[in-house]
C-alpha cells in the first residue's frame, strides 16, 4: 500500500464576482455571481513510504490546496485521497498522530512562548513522555544548531530560527508522513541551507515520506529525485527530476574553445549565451547541436567542444510558460 494515494482529487472554490459600481452592487444583493476556481483538477498520484518527493508550480498552481486536503484541512469536492490508509477529511485521531503539516508562511508556535514552552504544549497534546520529549528536542535542536534559543520568546526569534524550531514541533511526535509547504520561503542563505541539509540527513535516517513544496529550485534538486509538477490544478509531470530536462529541454549550450584569441561573430550560429575572445557558449536546438559544430569546425580552429543541458531551473520556467501561453 503506499503511503499516499490520491486519485482524481479536485477542489474548487467559489469566489463572488463583484460587479463595479452601484447597479452592480445591487444586482449583487439580489442574485450573487461566481467564479469558480478549480484550484486541484483531477490530481492523481501516489508516493511510497521513505521517499521525498519535490511538489512545484508557479503560484497559484494548487500546491497548498492539495496539501492542504491532504492533511485534512479542507473537504475536497471530488476525488479520493488515502493518506496511510486513512481518509484525511475524516480526521481520526490514528492519523493526526502520524502526519505533520508546516506551512512556511504561518507560525504554529505561541509567540508569547519561549520555544521551549510552545513545544511543550505540543508535547502535551501528543502524549509524548518527559524523557522522549527532552531526547528529540535535544537532538533536533542541536542538528539544527538552535539549542541556546530554546529559552528565547518565539517572538523575538529570526526567521530562521523560528522556522528550525517550527519543524521541532512538526517531527516532534515523530511522524511517518511530513507535508513541508515552502520551508524554506523567505530564509537567509545559511539558514535556508541548514534546512535542507537537516532534512536530507532526518529524512534518510528515519524513512519518513516527505512532500516538499518551495519556490526554490536548490532545494528541489538537492533534496527531492522525483517531483509532481503542478499548473492550474493539474499535473504536468510526475517522475524523475532528470527526466525533466531529457522531455522538455528544447535546447543545448555547445562550448568551442579556439586555438586562438580573436574577435569572431557568431550570430549566424545560434543564441550567444556567453563569449571571451577564446571561447563561445552557443544555445541551439537539440536536434541542430551536430549541424552547428560543422559549420562552426569549418570556419574556426577549435581546440575544445562540449555540449550541455540547460539548467533544470530554466528548463522547467520554460515549461510552466509554454503551458500558461497555451491556455
Ligand atoms: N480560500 C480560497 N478561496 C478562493 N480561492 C482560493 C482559496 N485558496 C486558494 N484559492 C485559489 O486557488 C488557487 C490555488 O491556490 P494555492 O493552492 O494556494 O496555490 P499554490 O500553493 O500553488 O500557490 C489560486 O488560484 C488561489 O487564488
Ligand atoms: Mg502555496
Amino acid at each position: 500500500m503506499p503511503a499516499i494515494e490520491t486519485r482524481n482529487l479536485t477542489k474548487t472554490y467559489r469566489a463572488y464576482r463583484k460587479e463595479a459600481g452601484l447597479w452592480g452592487a445591487v444586482k449583487g444583493l439580489v442574485h450573487r455571481e461566481y467564479d469558480e476556481i478549480r484550484a486541484a483538477d483531477g490530481v492523481s498520484f501516489s508516493i511510497e513510504e521513505g521517499e521525498l518527493v519535490g511538489f512545484l508550480g508557479p503560484n497559484g498552481a494548487g500546491k497548498t490546496t492539495v496539501l492542504k486536503m491532504l492533511s485534512g484541512l479542507l473537504n475536497p469536492s471530488g476525488g479520493e485521497a488515502r493518506v496511510l490508509g486513512h481518509v484525511p477529511w475524516e480526521r481520526e485521531d490514528e492519523l493526526k498522530r502520524q502526519f505533520s503539516l508546516l506551512l512556511g508562511q504561518k507560525n504554529s508556535l505561541w509567540w508569547d512562548l519561549p520555544a521551549r514552552e510552545s513545544l511543550e504544549l505540543n508535547r502535551v497534546i501528543y502524549g509524548i513522555t518527559p524523557n522522549d520529549f527532552k531526547q528529540i528536542v535535544g537532538g533536533l535542536s542541536e542538528l539544527l544548531g538552535v539549542t541556546d534559543k530554546l529559552n528565547v520568546m518565539v517572538r523575538e526569534l529570526s526567521l530562521g530560527e523560528r522556522m528550525k524550531m517550527e519543524l521541532i514541533a512538526a517531527l516532534l511526535h515523530a511522524p511517518k508522513v511530513l507535508f513541508l509547504d515552502e520551508p524554506t520561503i523567505g530564509l537567509d542563505v545559511g539558514s535556508a541551507q541548514k534546512v535542507r541539509e537537516f532534512l536530507k540527513h532526518y529524512n534518510a535516517g528515519h524513512r519518513i515520506v516527505t512532500m516538499l513544496t518551495s519556490h526554490y529550485m536548490q532545494d528541489i534538486q538537492e533534496l527531492c529525485h522525483r517531483v509532481i509538477l503542478i499548473d492550474h490544478g493539474r499535473i504536468l509531470f510526475d517522475g524523475p527530476l532528470t527526466t525533466i530536462v531529457d522531455r522538455f529541454s528544447t535546447h543545448k549550450i555547445v562550448a568551442f574553445t579556439f586555438e586562438e584569441a580573436a574577435v569572431r561573430d557568431f550570430t549566424v550560429f545560434g543564441e550567444i549565451t556567453e563569449q571571451t575572445p577564446q571561447t563561445v557558449c552557443l544555445k541551439v536546438p537539440r536536434s541542430s547541436v551536430a549541424e552547428t559544430c560543422r559549420a562552426v569546425l569549418a570556419r574556426e580552429r577549435v581546440t575544445d567542444i562540449t555540449v550541455q543541458e540547460l539548467p533544470i531551473e530554466e528548463v522547467i520556467r520554460r515549461l510552466f510558460q509554454q503551458t500558461a501561453s497555451e491556455r
